[in-house]
């Protein structure tokens, strides 16, 4: 009896850190993932190729592909978000080799075509808000998320850059932070004060993460746009059958009673 009290005690324990344990340590905050908000996944996608496309390919999805499932017409994707010289039916990869991507920042910047479901979205979102003022680290900047990540802060300007609060002035619990991207800016509530502010105030820079985000998991199975669009067609059709079938029944069997 007391090894299993033991034991789910520990489970609880294990349960209960992991959130914190997957990013090195940093908080996990939360995000609304909404894969079918198509104005979300649109200015997701923008975001995308202006800055993220540059050191990270997406290989596994093509523009054409992207702007069907999107919403986006051919003419806008090609004037206002295919760059470098690449066509419309390409698949989203960069010039940048792994061998470069290695000289230049330490670390090949990774494909993010699947990125989110191996991450998970809350992991994404939290890593772009958590990068810091750190005079130790080589680029200035640290992440509390991915310590020494070797990723530069894309979007400071966006954000502003952030150095760690004093330590009793946080007091943990990311969870609670509100989920739909607004994040509410109580600075009780995080671990980091904006020193130098971006152009975007905290919940707007927190709105374009959630877009961001959003686009990123739609990129990690673009097949999930669809499915539930068929999953509803097949209950109609089962409905449909089964009526059917029960009409057919009353009439085989009307004579025999
Ligand atoms: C200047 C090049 C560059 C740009 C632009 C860039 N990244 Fe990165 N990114 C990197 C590098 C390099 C790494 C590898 C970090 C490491 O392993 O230390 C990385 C790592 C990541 C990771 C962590 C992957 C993992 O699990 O190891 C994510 C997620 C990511 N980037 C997302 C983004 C997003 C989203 C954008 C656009 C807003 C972006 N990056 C823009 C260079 C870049």
């Amino acid at each position: 009896m007391k090894n299993i009290v033991k034991l789910i005690c520990v489970a609880a324990l294990v349960s209960s850190s992991s959130s914190w344990a997957a990013g090195g340590g940093g908080p996990l905050f939360t995000m609304h993932v909404d894969v079918h908000h198509q104005k979300s996944l649109q200015r997701g996608a923008k975001t995308f190729v202006n800055y993220c496309l540059s050191c990270h390919s997406a290989s596994f999805s093509r523009y054409n592909r992207v702007a069907a499932d999107l919403g986006i017409s051919e003419q806008n994707m090609r004037e206002n978000m295919i760059f470098t010289g690449r066509k419309f039916g390409d698949t989203m990869t960069v010039a940048l080799t792994v061998d470069q991507g290695k000289e230049w920042f330490g670390a090949p910047p990774p494909d993010l075509s699947v990125k989110a479901r191996a991450r998970g979205a809350n992991w994404i979102y939290s890593y772009l808000k958590s990068f810091y003022v750190d005079e130790s680290a080589i680029r200035g900047v640290n992440n509390l998320q991915f310590p020494g990540t070797s990723m530069p802060h894309v979007l400071w300007e966006y954000q502003g850059l952030q150095k760690l609060a004093a330590k009793d002035d946080h007091h943990g619990d990311m969870e609670k932070e509100d989920s739909h991207g607004g994040g509410h800016g109580d600075s009780h509530a995080s671990p980091f004060e904006i020193a130098v502010p971006g152009t975007l105030t905290p919940k707007e820079y927190d709105a374009m993460l959630v877009d961001l985000v959003n686009f990123l998991v739609y990129l990690g199975e673009p097949a999930q746009l669809k499915r539930q669009g068929i999953g509803v067609g097949v209950l109609f059709f089962l409905a449909a059958l089964g009526v059917l079938a029960y009409f057919m029944k009353r009439d085989y069997w009307k004579d025999i009673h």
